[in-house]
């Protein structure tokens, strides 16, 4: 008789969004004449700029010729692209990455699901909280978080570093130590980032304690603030101990079309020796076949100079949501957060609502979606996400609507 990876068994209830869509879906057939504003899942709203939409074009009729046609995409991205992204995310700012650490695919939610599989089961994993659920969840199925706690909604194997209102939604470094740490800044769902000398103190404890940092960094494009860092590769002594994750669903709109990547550089290794870089390698050979050569020359156009003014243009469009929602909320007595460098918004349930009671209300009292905080960890019972991915007017009716609840 079959027997199913028990590790998934443990996983608790649906994957956070899916548990939304269903909990939206059911409200909106049973109230279809609702006009519901969903400022729930990070998902963009703006089309491709018109560099991307160019570039598409001309791969797609690329593959229509004999002589431009495009079989098989070599597994860890095509050249043009990788030395592209090394040359403009890394190299123009200072920090050392060469085109060959630079792992091409399918977006930073597997990515960062993936990574994982190249380490030990028994190692450690530090993760703040609340946190993007992918981080926990796939540990979870890798059988390596212990057991889980239904009063706490913690996991017994996994360190906690809380981001609270107190230490401003930044975490401590943990007492405890780490093998692999999970940090994401500019933060989901937090929208809290970390200046580049606080990060720095993250590195030197990764290097002292022979741990490895995955630093998502997906949203590095909203940062607005000087010192900020867009790259953990911009702290000293970072490539013996991090992997950023990247994607291109929230810079350039590739949410529906797919595209990220993953720096691993080859000075990381393990206890005996071992590069991480060669393992990563080894499974993008082994498990992936390469980012569709259309989607990686869109990508590629997301560089070229009209390709970076019109994604700058779209990021100013959220970035102006951002601004309507947390100044509208505050306006109207919430406690908010988040919003400046990054497009999310982090409020306090009025109240003492829990998140998902604020969710109830919002969904049925003025049909807006949003994220419930306790989504994402513990930490975050209490606490509610609007992203600012939406169109401009929805989110102006949205915030209008919560305003005179
Ligand atoms: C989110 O809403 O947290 C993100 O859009 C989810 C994702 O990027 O997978």
């Amino acid at each position: 008789m079959i027997k199913v990876n028990e590790d998934y068994l443990k996983l608790p209830g649906s994957y956070l969004f899916s548990t939304i869509a269903k909990k939206v879906n059911a409200y909106s057939q049973a109230n279809p004449d609702k006009k519901i504003i969903r400022l729930g899942i990070g998902d963009v709203t703006q089309p491709l700029c018109p560099a991307v939409i160019d570039a598409l074009h001309k791969a797609v009729d690329e593959m229509a010729v004999k002589e431009t046609f495009m079989g098989y995409a070599p597994d860890l991205g095509y050249e043009f692209l990788r030395s592209t992204i090394a040359k403009n995310d890394y190299t123009q700012r200072g920090c050392e990455i060469y085109a060959d650490e630079v792992f091409v695919s399918d977006g930073a939610k597997s990515d960062s699901g993936n990574i994982q599989e190249i380490f030990a089961k028994d190692v450690k994993i530090a993760v703040c909280d609340p946190v993007y659920p992918v981080y926990v969840d796939t540990n979870v199925m890798a059988g390596r978080t212990g057991t889980y706690d239904a009063a706490t909604g913690l996991w017994s194997n996994v360190i906690y570093m809380p981001c609270t209102a107190a230490n401003g939604f930044s975490p401590e470094l943990p007492k405890e130590v780490p093998d692999l740490i999970y940090l994401c800044f500019p933060n989901n769902p937090t929208g809290a980032t970390i200046t580049k000398t606080e990060l720095q103190k993250w590195v030197d404890y990764a290097n002292q304690n022979k741990a490895v940092i995955i630093y998502d960094a997906a949203y590095e494009a909203y940062i607005s603030e000087d010192d900020v860092p867009h790259s953990i590769y911009e702290c000293e002594g970072a490539r013996n101990c991090a992997i950023e994750i990247r994607s291109f669903s929230k810079n350039a709109g590739f949410t529906g079309t797919r595209l990220g990547f993953t720096v691993i550089p080859k000075d990381i290794k393990d206890e005996n020796g071992v590069m991480l870089h060669s393992l990563w390698a080894r499974r993008h050979g082994t498990k992936f076949n390469g980012a569709p050569y259309i989607i990686q020359r869109a990508g590629e156009a997301v560089y070229s100079e009209a390709g970076k003014a019109q994604t700058m243009e779209q990021i100013a469009y959220y970035m102006n949501n951002a601004k309507y929602i947390y100044e509208g909320l505050k306006s109207a007595g919430y406690t908010v957060s988040g919003g400046v460098n990054a497009p999310y918004i982090w409020l306090k349930t009025p109240d003492n609502m829990t998140s998902w009671e604020f969710f109830d209300k919002l969904l049925e009292t003025v049909n807006v979606v949003g994220t419930p905080g306790s989504g994402f960890g513990p930490s975050g019972e209490g606490y509610f996400r609007l992203t600012a991915f939406g169109t401009y007017e929805n989110t102006v009716e949205a915030i209008d609507r919560i305003k005179k609840m």
